[in-house]
């Protein structure tokens, strides 16, 4: 029997973790730190990773608890830990961790990094350049003209990227990250890149090194509001399987990205390992550009893919850790889709401790066609905000209420005939969920439930 430890308290992480559990060869999952979605899931523990040793590094809290814990596996959902070495600590220790190095992982840590690679290999990507001077930055826009695409250079979850409309709003951006230092360090220089136009897609693939094994392909809807309009967002709802991604353009995506990634990785002395995420735009003729790469699984397109996968996610893992990862997996052929339950003021903030109303029954058994995966979200006693960690499944956890405490809250997925027919069952869910400030859209899918119809 194993134990496993996943590393987040996002959507993502109470997915991953459902998904282990379900595996009979697994004991116990625990999640660091977690939610109260995670807390209350069968076979799963959340716990708060604290060092003992006071000048120890970074990663010595997860390499102690994996140590006292008899932990197998470690998989790490967020970027954060990755670009910062988690998994080059974890292997020093001998402790099987699944992700890649921070080496590989400044494939998203850093744009400018990302953008080289792309360059070097020749892989498909809008044109750009990068600067850390306002006023050259300027120039270079009133040169190129908008729309134009503004980004911080290092992390700003989701959030570091303006679209603009035009020159002034293009200004604006500029003199927010490079003058005003809005996005703070990351965003000390940006990147300004050729606005590309056509349908996104997620492609999210495991990599072992040598061998890829594709995730069913999704689609994010990266805005806040209905129609693909507002603020962008760290993602307010996907499905599976994205049609846009076609037999055609899968190849293209194999053989143009993922395969060049894992060739240059290899070639650099850093075999690429873990997940890796490629966002996509398809251009009218079926030809993907790479929007930017992320060194994880995506959240939430996680959830539905998730929802569809029929092989063990443990078992690709370890098959992974061994270098002999399969190059297929099993899906179940019917779309899942997952719509995000936002709180008061997301993106622009977020709020907490409004108590969550309508959560469906625990489905012990994964029989329900609809599973509501948590992200911001903990306990609350008495008015008072518990630790998830103290709260585990088989206390009495009727006595606690479930709170939101973070800007993505909840993300309701179903799986059904159609898209059309996941999106609905997942809105009805959806619809009898309710806190203080809650928004979500209404319109996840429409570009797949479009072509279904046409
Ligand atoms: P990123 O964080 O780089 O994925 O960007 C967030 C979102 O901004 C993407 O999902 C796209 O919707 C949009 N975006 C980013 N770069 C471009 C681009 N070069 N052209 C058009 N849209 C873009
Ligand atoms: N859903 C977008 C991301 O995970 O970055």
């Amino acid at each position: 029997m194993m134990n496993i430890l996943v590393i987040g308290s996002g959507g993502r992480e109470h997915a991953l973790a459902w998904q282990c559990a379900k595996d009979d060869n697994v004991q116990r999952v625990y999640v660091a730190p977690g939610n109260a979605g995670s807390a209350l899931e069968p076979k799963c523990q959340n716990v708060v990773l604290e060092s003992t040793n006071n000048d120890a590094s970074e990663h010595s809290a997860v390499i102690e608890f994996c140590q006292n814990n008899a932990i197998d596996m470690v998989i790490v959902g967020p970027e954060a830990p990755l670009v910062t070495g988690i998994i080059d600590a974890c292997r020093d220790a001998g402790i099987k961790a699944w992700g890649p190095t921070a080496y590989c992982a400044q494939l998203e840590g850093s744009k400018t990094f990302a953008k080289e690679f792309m360059a070097q290999n020749n892989i498909p990507t809008a044109a750009y350049q990068g600067f850390t001077d306002a006023t050259a930055a300027k120039t270079y826009v009133d040169e190129q003209g908008a729309p134009i695409v503004i980004k911080a250079d290092g992390l700003a979850a989701g959030k570091g990227v303006i679209v603009a409309e035009t020159i002034e709003q293009a200004h604006e951006a500029i003199d927010d990250m490079l003058a005003d230092n809005k996005f703070g360090d990351a965003g000390s220089r940006v990147v300004i890149e050729q606005f590309l136009q056509g349908e996104e897609a997620s492609f999210i693939c495991m990599i072992d090194g040598d061998n890829i094994l594709p995730m069913a392909t999704s689609q994010d809807h990266k805005r806040a509001y209905e129609g693909d309009t507002g603020p962008n967002t760290g993602g307010m709802g996907a499905y599976s399987p994205a049609p846009v991604v076609t037999q055609d353009v899968h190849n293209k995506v194999m053989a143009q990205v993922i395969q060049p990634v894992v060739d240059a990785m290899k070639a650099a002395g850093h075999p690429y390992t873990g997940f890796l995420y490629a966002g996509l735009m398809i251009d009218k003729s079926g030809d993907p550009y790479v929007i930017e790469f992320n060194c994880r699984f995506g959240d939430p397109e996680t959830q539905p893919i998730l929802m569809r996968l029929q092989s063990s996610m443990i078992d690709l893992i370890a098959q992974g850790l061994a270098g002999h990862l399969p190059h297929e997996a099993k899906w179940d052929t019917r779309p899942a889709l997952g719509i995000v339950l936002a709180s008061k003021g997301y993106p622009e903030s977020s709020s907490k401790g409004d108590v969550i109303a309508g959560l469906p029954e625990l489905d012990a058994d994964n029989t329900s066609l609809v599973k509501v995966f948590h992200a911001g979200t903990a306990f609350s006693q008495d008015g008072t905000t518990i630790d998830s960690q103290k709260v585990s499944h088989n206390n009495d956890n009727n006595a606690k209420e479930v709170i939101t405490n973070g800007g993505r809250v909840l993300c309701v997925t179903a799986l059904a005939d159609s898209i059309l027919d996941a999106q609905q069952a997942a809105l009805a869910v959806t619809a009898a969920i309710s806190f203080d400030g809650a928004h979500y859209r209404r319109d996840i899918g429409h570009h797949a439930i479009a072509r279904e119809q046409s």
